[in-house]
């Protein structure tokens, strides 16, 4: 069988959701409509190779969790790994897509494209963004040399790394902030502009192909994110900690600082044994790390993709995680 084959795995989100009428955008439930309908809206798809669906789930991405990303990733690493499945499509919800993003590409390391989209408006819109969405996907699926997580999203195709939600409302609410996208899809033409997403090289050394080694969601390590901000401090850290947690990423104020007395709980935290990240909450740039830090840096990625880096490397080394500081 020819290579180009296409599957599209169903998650839910917006892009499956229904709502009462065509003009309301907002008061919609997420997640009603089935992938095969979802493909079905979008007329002569089929040509140039098969696609198959399945429903892997059908769920608000506001209610993600470990579960769910564990039977993505096993069914990712199924499809990848038959010769006849050129790339893999997941329609997913807006609202949490980055972190399944960064979690798949740091997990699977996929050789072929694994392409996330969505829609912020339901698929009961009087001009739904799901069905072009949809099809610029796997338009970016087919492209040959593709591969690695990407997310497609208004005809802007972004990298697992740099992905961020960016707007609660409007069609493009997607952005790779400095890193800039990947390409853009036009009239289902791929345009690149840099280089797909590779291995998280530095990161994670293994992709975690035996998915098993991920199955037990219940002993998955507990790790929160804390923000600084005016009148921070550390009860909100000493509260986790008494709670058991193992690792703590903080959303810094500009480059990682944070109030003195949150700063106190983190090194407190830290020398009890949790794993303490520093983010930045702003949308741009990053934490750069400077001679006497006393709490590692993100290396770039985001408070919520830092906290599923970290889950990781604490699920791979334990507690003896080894850490850029
Ligand atoms: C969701 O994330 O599942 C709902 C919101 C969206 O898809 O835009």
């Amino acid at each position: 069988m020819a290579c180009h084959n296409i599957v599209i795995l169903g998650t839910g989100g917006t892009i499956a959701g229904r709502a009462a009428t065509a003009s309301d955008n907002i008061g919609y439930t997420a997640a009603q409509v089935g992938v095969e309908q979802l493909l079905a809206a979008i007329p002569g798809i089929a040509g140039g190779g098969l696609v198959l669906t399945e429903q892997l789930t059908q769920i608000d991405s506001k209610d993600m969790s470990f579960a769910v990303w564990v039977q993505l990733a096993a069914r990712v690493n199924h499809f990848l790994a038959q010769p006849d499945v050129q790339g893999i499509v997941i329609t997913h919800g807006t609202d949490t897509l980055e972190e399944s993003a960064y979690f798949l590409q740091a997990v699977c390391e996929p050789a072929k494209p694994v392409v996330l989209t969505c829609a912020m408006r339901p698929a009961t819109s009087l001009a739904p963004d799901g069905p072009q969405n949809l099809l610029d996907a796997i338009a970016v699926a087919r492209h040959p040399g593709a591969k690695g997580v990407v997310a497609v999203c208004a005809g802007t195709i972004h990298g697992a790394l740099d992905v961020q939600k960016v707007h609660a409302y409007q069609l493009d609410a997607f952005s790779s902030g400095d890193a800039g996208p990947i390409g853009y899809v036009e009239e289902g033409a791929v345009r690149l502009l840099r280089n797909w997403p590779v291995a998280i090289e530095g990161r994670l050394p293994l992709a975690i192909k035996n998915i098993a080694n991920l199955a037990s969601v219940a002993d998955w390590p507990r790790v929160e994110i804390v923000m600084n901000y005016a009148g921070a401090d550390g009860a909100v850290v000493e509260a986790l900690q008494a709670r058991g947690v193992h690792g703590l990423v903080v959303a810094g104020t500009g480059n990682g600082t944070l109030h003195y007395a949150l700063e106190a709980a983190l090194l407190k935290a830290q020398a009890a044994g949790v794993r303490v990240v520093r983010a930045t909450r702003c949308l741009n740039g990053r934490v750069l790390p400077k001679p006497g830090d006393t709490l590692s840096d993100s290396e770039g990625l985001s408070p919520v993709k830092a906290r599923v880096d970290l889950i990781l490397r604490l699920l791979i080394y334990g507690t003896a995680v080894p850490h850029a500081v």
